[in-house]
C-alpha cells in the first residue's frame, strides 16, 4: 500500500521523498488545485508507460505536461500572442494550453502520444513548487483508473491505485474540484478543447475574443472518450422527481418530488454556488454510488461559468456504456 505524507504538515518532507522518487523513474500521485494528478517525469520514456500501464489508459491518449511557471513552458513549447496571454492571466492555475512542441525539448514524445502539440500547464500550490524543486516537467493524468471518476481527495487516490504506487501526497481536499479547461489557439481563434476549473466567460473577458466551442469528440482532445467518469450506478439527470430505489444529488436546496423517501440525498451546493458545487461533484458522486443504487437522480444544475465543466462531467458520466476505452 502506498505511503501517503500530509504536505500541509510536512511540505519539505513531501517535496524531497517526490523528487527522490520522480528521479528515479516512479510514479507520485500529488495534490493539485484542480484534482489529484499521477505524476512522473515527462522526460523519462519508461516512466511514463508506467503512467498508462497503471491507469490502464489507452495509450492514444495524451497527457498534461504540468511545468513550474511560463519560463519552464516557453523551453518546450512555442506561444502565440494570445497563448502567451492566456498563460500570464492565468498560470498558474486551471487553464492547460494546447501548443507546437519545441523540437529541441526533451518531453518524451510518450506523453504527447505522438502529437506535434502538447498540453501545458502551471499548477497552483504544491504541485508547483514540487516541479521547481524537481527541475523537470512532469506529465500527470488525474490519478483514477481510466474511465473512472477523478480523484479530489488523497484517499480516493488510494481506492483506485494505492496498490500500485509507492507514495501519495495529501494535500487536503481539492479547491477546485473539476479538470483544467483545455485551449487551442489556432490562427488566431481561441477553441475550447475541454470544459473545465476556468471558466470560458473568464477568458473571453480577458482576452477580448469569443471562445469557439468544439463539441465534437474528434482527436483534437483524445481523452474525451463519450463514457468518461464512470459510476457503476446510471445517471438520471435534471430531475423534478426522484424515486424510492434511487440517490438523489440535489442543488440550491431545491424542492424535489420524492426526495424525503429517496434512498439517500446529497447537495452538492444547499446555497447553490457553483463553485461549491464543482468542488462536491466528484466525490458526491463516489459516495452516491458506494450506497449501491442502480440509479443516481441529478436535480437541475445551472450551466453558466463553472456550471459548464458540471455539465460536461455529467453528461459524460451518464453517456452509455459501451464507448468505455
Ligand atoms: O486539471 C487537470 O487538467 C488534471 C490535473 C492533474 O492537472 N489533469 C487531467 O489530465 O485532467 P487527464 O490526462 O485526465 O486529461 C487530459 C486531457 C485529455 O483529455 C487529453 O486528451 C487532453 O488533455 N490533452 C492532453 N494533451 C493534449 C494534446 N497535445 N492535444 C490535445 N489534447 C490533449
Ligand atoms: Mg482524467
Amino acid at each position: 500500500m502506498a505511503r501517503i505524507i500530509d504536505s500541509t504538515q510536512h511540505k519539505a518532507q513531501a517535496i524531497s521523498e517526490a523528487v527522490r522518487l520522480l528521479g528515479s523513474g516512479q510514479l507520485v500521485a500529488i495534490p493539485t488545485e484542480t484534482v489529484y494528478g499521477l505524476a512522473a517525469d515527462a522526460t523519462n520514456a519508461a516512466a511514463i508507460a508506467l503512467i498508462y500501464e497503471v491507469k490502464g489508459r489507452p495509450r492514444f491518449n495524451p497527457l498534461i505536461c504540468h511545468m513550474a511557471d511560463l519560463a519552464m513552458a516557453e523551453h518546450y513549447a512555442i506561444f502565440d500572442p494570445l497563448s502567451l496571454k492566456l498563460a500570464k492571466a492565468f498560470w498558474p492555475g486551471p487553464l492547460t494550453l494546447v501548443l507546437p512542441l519545441r523540437l529541441d525539448g526533451s518531453i518524451h514524445p510518450l506523453a504527447s502520444a505522438g502529437l506535434e502539440c502538447i498540453g501545458i500547464r502551471v499548477p497552483q500550490g504544491f504541485a508547483g513548487r514540487l516541479i521547481a524543486a524537481f527541475g523537470r516537467p512532469l506529465a500527470a493524468p488525474s490519478a483514477n483508473l481510466s474511465g473512472k471518476i477523478s480523484p479530489t481527495t488523497a484517499a480516493h487516490v488510494a481506492v483506485d491505485l494505492g496498490e500500485a504506487i509507492e507514495l501519495i501526497i495529501d494535500g487536503g481536499p481539492a479547491d477546485i474540484g473539476v479538470e483544467s479547461t483545455i485551449v487551442k489557439v489556432e490562427g488566431g481563434r481561441v477553441r475550447l478543447l475541454r470544459p473545465g476549473g476556468l471558466c470560458v466567460k473568464d477568458i473571453e473577458d480577458r482576452l477580448g475574443v469569443s471562445v469557439e466551442r468544439n463539441r465534437s469528440q474528434s482527436i483534437e482532445a483524445p481523452g474525451m472518450l463519450a463514457s468518461h467518469y464512470a459510476p457503476d450506478a446510471r445517471l438520471r439527470l435534471n430531475v423534478e422527481s426522484v424515486g424510492p430505489d434511487e440517490v438523489l444529488i440535489n442543488f440550491g436546496n431545491r424542492a424535489i418530488d420524492g426526495a424525503q423517501n429517496a434512498r439517500a440525498a446529497f447537495d452538492l451546493s444547499p446555497s447553490g454556488d457553483l463553485h461549491e458545487a464543482a468542488a462536491n461533484l466528484f466525490s458526491t458522486l463516489k459516495q452516491a454510488d458506494q450506497l449501491g443504487a442502480k440509479v443516481i437522480a441529478i436535480a437541475p444544475i445551472p450551466g453558466h461559468n463553472l456550471g459548464e465543466a458540471i455539465h460536461d462531467r455529467l453528461l459524460r458520466a451518464s453517456a452509455p456504456r459501451d464507448e468505455m476505452p
